[in-house]
C-alpha cells in the first residue's frame, strides 16, 4: 500500500505523512531529505548547487553523505534543496531510491507513505492513496518562523515568507517534475487546521480513497 503525500514547503505534509505511517503501520520516507542532503553538502563543500555536473555527481554519491540533522533541517538546505531539485539529473539519480523504497520498505511493513513534490506524480502515479497538502503562504511562513524560534532562538518572518515565496515559485516552474497537484489526489487545505484536524482529515481522505480500490 503507498500513500503519496505531496505539497508545499511548511503545509503540514511531513507531520501528517509521519502520522499516517504510525496509524497505517507503514514506512516512511521524507524525500525532502534526500534533496536537502545533495544541496547541503554540496554548501559545506563551498560548492555551487547550481553547477549541474557537480550537483549530478553529488546525487550520486548520496548514500556517502550523513549529515546532522539540524544541519539538514536548516532554511540554508531547503534553498539549497531547492536549486538542486531543478536539475533533472539529480531527479534521475534519486529516484530509483524513492522507488525502491516505495516497492520495498525497510522493516515488516506493508507499504510506505512517501512524502515530496512529485510522489504523486512522477514516483508512485499508482499511489492507492494521493493527498495534496497546502496552505495560505502566510500561515505557512508562520508555522515555519514558529519552528525556527523555537529550534534557533531566533527568527526573522520577513525573511522567511520571502524565502517560501521564492521557494514556492522555484518548485512550480522548474520543468523538471514541477510541484503540481495530481489529477487524482485530494486537496487538503490546512491554512484553518490545526495539526491534530489536519491528521484527522487526511485519515478521512485516505479511508475514502482506499475504499474505492
Ligand atoms: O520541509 P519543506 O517542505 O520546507 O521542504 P522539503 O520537503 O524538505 O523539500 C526541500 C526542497 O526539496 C523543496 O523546496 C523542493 O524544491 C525539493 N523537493 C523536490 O523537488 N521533490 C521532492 N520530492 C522533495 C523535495
Amino acid at each position: 500500500m503507498i500513500i503519496a503525500v505531496d505539497g508545499p514547503a511548511a503545509s503540514g505534509k511531513g507531520t501528517i505523512a509521519r502520522r499516517l505511517a504510525t496509524h497505517y503501520g507503514l514506512g516512511y520516507l521524507d524525500t525532502g531529505s534526500l534533496y536537502r542532503r545533495v544541496g547541503m553538502g554540496m554548501v559545506l563543500r563551498g560548492e555551487d548547487p547550481a553547477d549541474e555536473k557537480l550537483a549530478k555527481q553529488a546525487a550520486l554519491a548520496l548514500s556517502a553523505t550523513e549529515l546532522p540533522d539540524e544541519q539538514i533541517r536548516s532554511e540554508q538546505a531547503g534553498a539549497a534543496a531547492s536549486i538542486v531539485a531543478a536539475n533533472q539529473a539529480v531527479r534521475a539519480a534519486l529516484r530509483a531510491y524513492q522507488q525502491g523504497f516505495a516497492s520495498n520498505p525497510p522493516g515488516d511493513v506493508k507499504g510506505a507513505v512517501i512524502d515530496g513534490r512529485d510522489i504523486g506524480t512522477v514516483i508512485c502515479p499508482g499511489a492507492d492513496a494521493k493527498l495534496f497538502v497546502t496552505a495560505s503562504l502566510e500561515t505557512r511562513a508562520e508555522r515555519r518562523y514558529l519552528e525556527l524560534l523555537k529550534r534557533e532562538g531566533a527568527a526573522d518572518y520577513t525573511q522567511i515568507e520571502a524565502d517560501l515565496a521564492a521557494r514556492d515559485e522555484r518548485d512550480a516552474n522548474r520543468s523538471a517534475s514541477p510541484l503540481i497537484q495530481a489529477e487524482d489526489a485530494c486537496l487538503l487545505d490546512t491554512t484553518k487546521l490545526d495539526i491534530e484536524a489536519a491528521v484527522a482529515e487526511a485519515k478521512a481522505l485516505v479511508d475514502a480513497c482506499l475504499a474505492q480500490r
